[in-house]
């Protein structure tokens, strides 16, 4: 070995020592019910089948004009699913379910704080409270078709209902996650190119009221000084007629939409004829480097992906209650809180606050009430859930037919607690993988069909091929017992369609790798890589063992170290900073930071408190290192490359390996004695 050559020992490697877990079976009972029963929906969709197989699910919606094209390749990677169709979101969402469902529970809100009662708003209530606020965006805000509109917005009804305004008019909605900063806000108004930002006023979180109002004013600040003017902010009040954040409203800038609303009472709006390819949405997720990616989601093939796997995977059926307890603000929320389950008319729940306020009971209470009986969340809720309260479940007299889980793997003995004490040994569980670029589910087991296997996401979703792919492009096949690069080799139809505004790094991010021949229009040359690292086992289960970039995951939300070190560089003093995941038992992964200092410069605490508000500020509270450590130099390669490896195993308290061929090796030592004290 050349002495400069270092070994990564990488999370993938590790885990392919895990031990496959025996299946699991669904009830009967489940089957009986279940939407999708047919086995042959693998074969209907198989490779040889594509891409005619995707017309089942584009005929679960409405068209305006049916298309003629299911897939044009000829600009690929970029693809246009169902082109030459005309369709609008906002009236699959809605209006097509009047005439037998007006009177149905579209949401169920559920406030945090607990004297405030549950709300219901029927499919009418949203129909009628959506064309409001339509004409409301088109005539007082002046938006139309084509344009882009940030929205930094809690978890309210007025959140899908402003998405669903938006999708009426053709208005590209771009919602940033409510927990986020007004500057991470104002990075993503000036790459979108938003003249207005729709906000609230205040939300719950943890029993209190937060003023939520304050980041507008720090995004619109910051997006002018990049930039960008922001014309108007509306106002959504958490409580209407009422002013719950201590911000005063800027003048001629700033507009209580309740105010407003009242000079467009009774408008409806003829929902806009979009394109099958006309963008519905932006969601901008971390990447490694640089900055934050906007994902553009299309109009007809997200609708279609999302609605289909909605009814085939979450096995939503009309007397169903559904309860998806993720944030809108993430990419799950979008396809399987609004746009999926509302597609198919269904009850879908919308929780405010924090799963285990006041109490771990909170969650299971709010099931009982509602008597939800489709339940989803993220294995780091459910962590906390089990950690919190894991005898709560039994307490309450609710019942799931299906659970799911979903945004990073879920450790096998948390998912037997998930099945036993939350589904109560009667729920079947999906665990779903998939990606903010992907729009909807890429593997996951048919809850019907094929069994369960604690670990594993299960095969490909019907109609998506993943591949594992080595290094140096040699394919994995079932069994290998090595982890590689999962892929997928077609397109489908959730799939984004590029980064906004910036189509090389849609290419070179995720197709450049493993690209057949850059000129080919052949979808067969262009497979996608996602990132993660999977093995597959030998039934054909992929199991995903995490990101091959430097994306921490921490609470199920995929940060990026480089941002997060970025913001570090923010402060004057540092002169370097490197971002480690380290373990933690329920948020999955928390940053750790190392920083060194510029010459002449004395490590203090309130330097390192200056560095971890720094962080809160540019990105958010999430991204809150778990410790800032100040060190007197990086560990470097000899060609000087950061050795985060090295650091990572001295959070984690691992294994550092040989660290002899490094150019300064008495560092790490030294960087040991004070993170293991
Ligand atoms: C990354 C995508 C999918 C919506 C929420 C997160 C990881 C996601 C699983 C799963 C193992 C998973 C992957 C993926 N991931 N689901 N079921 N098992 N890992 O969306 O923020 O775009 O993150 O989350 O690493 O690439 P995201």
């Amino acid at each position: 070995m050349a002495e400069n050559e270092v070994v990564e020992t990488s999370e993938a490697q590790i885990a392919v020592h895990w031990k496959e877990e025996a299946y699991y079976y669904p009830s009967t009972e489940f089957i009986a019910q279940a939407n999708m029963t047919d086995k042959s929906i693998y074969e209907r969709m198989s490779l040889d089948n594509f891409p005619n197989c995707f017309k089942e699910y584009a005929d679960l919606l409405d068209w305006y004009e049916y298309w003629d094209e299911i897939l044009d390749t000829s600009d690929a990677p970029c693809y246009k699913w169902f082109k030459g169709g005309k369709i609008n979101a906002s009236y699959n969402c809605i209006d097509r379910h009047l005439a037998k469902n007006k009177n149905k529970t579209a949401i169920h809100f559920v406030p945090e704080p607990l004297q405030e009662g549950y709300a219901h708003i029927t499919y009418q209530e949203l129909y009628v409270r959506v064309n409001e606020f339509a004409a409301l965006l088109r005539d007082f805000a002046g938006l139309k078709r084509g344009d882009c509109v940030t929205l930094h917005m809690p978890m309210i009804p007025e959140l899908p209902i402003t998405m669903l305004a938006c999708a009426r008019l053709g208005v590209i909605h771009s919602q940033v996650f409510g927990g986020f900063s007004g500057t991470a806000c104002a990075d993503r108004i000036v790459d979108s190119g938003s003249r207005i930002l729709i906000t609230a006023d205040a939300y719950y979180r943890s029993g209190t009221l937060l003023d939520h109002k304050q980041n507008a004013d720090v995004a619109v600040e910051h997006a002018t000084k990049d930039g960008q003017v922001v014309d108007k902010v509306l106002v959504w009040q958490r409580y209407p007629g009422k002013y719950s954040a201590k911000t005063p409203m800027v003048d001629g800038r700033d507009f209580f939409v309740n105010d407003v609303l009242k000079d467009y009472y009774g408008a409806r709006v003829e929902p806009e004829k979009m394109n099958s390819e006309d963008p519905l949405f932006l969601m901008y997720t971390s990447g490694t480097t640089g900055k934050p990616k906007g994902c553009q989601h299309g109009t007809g093939g997200y609708l279609a992906y999302v609605t289909g796997t909605s009814k085939y995977v979450q096995d939503i059926q009309p007397e169903d209650v559904y309860w998806c307890m993720a944030d809108i603000g993430w990419i799950t929320g979008h396809s399987y809180i609004v746009y999926g389950p509302l597609a198919n008319c269904a009850s879908t729940v919308m929780y405010e606050g924090v799963p285990t306020y006041p109490d771990p009971g909170r969650s299971w209470r709010i099931a009982q009430d509602l008597d939800v009986n489709i339940f989803h969340t993220a294995p780091t809720a459910i962590r906390a859930l089990r950690k919190l309260g894991p005898d709560e479940p039994a307490k309450y007299n609710y019942h799931f037919k299906h659970m799911t889980t979903v945004g990073e793997p879920i450790e096998p003995e948390v998912w037997k607690w998930y099945h036993k004490e939350v589904g109560k040994g009667e729920a079947i569980i999906v665990d779903t993988w998939w990606q903010t670029e992907t729009g909807g589910f890429l593997c996951s087991t048919l809850p019907a069909i094929t069994p369960m296997k604690p670990g594993s996401a299960g095969p490909g979703m019907p109609g998506i091929h993943p591949i594992i792919y080595d290094d140096v492009g040699d394919v994995l096949p079932q069994g290998a017992g090595k982890a590689g690069n999962i892929c997928i080799q077609n397109p489908w139809p959730g799939m984004f369609m590029t980064i906004w505004g910036d189509r090389d790094r849609f290419v070179d991010t995720y197709f450049t790798r493993y690209c057949k021949d850059p000129n080919s229009k052949d979808w067969r040359d262009w497979p996608y890589l996602t990132g993660d690292a999977a093995v597959e086992a030998q039934d054909g289960y992929f199991r995903i063992l995490g990101r091959i970039d430097d994306v921490i995951n921490v609470s199920g939300h995929r940060l990026g170290t480089k941002e997060i070190e970025s913001a570090a560089l923010v402060v004057p003093e540092v002169a370097e900073a490197a971002v480690v995941p380290v373990v933690h038992d329920i948020k999955g992964k928390e940053p750790d930071l190392y920083i060194a200092l510029k010459p002449g410069f004395e490590a203090s605490e309130e330097l390192a408190k200056t560095i971890n508000d720094t962080i809160c500020e540019e990105i958010g509270k999430i991204a809150k290192p778990r410790k800032v450590w100040i060190v007197k130099d990086m560990p470097k390669t000899r060609s000087g490359k950061i050795m985060r490896r090295v650091l990572g195993a001295i959070s984690n308290k691992t294994d550092v390996g040989n660290v002899m061929t490094l150019a300064n090796p008495e560092i790490v030592e030294e960087i040991k004695q004070m993170v293991q004290r």
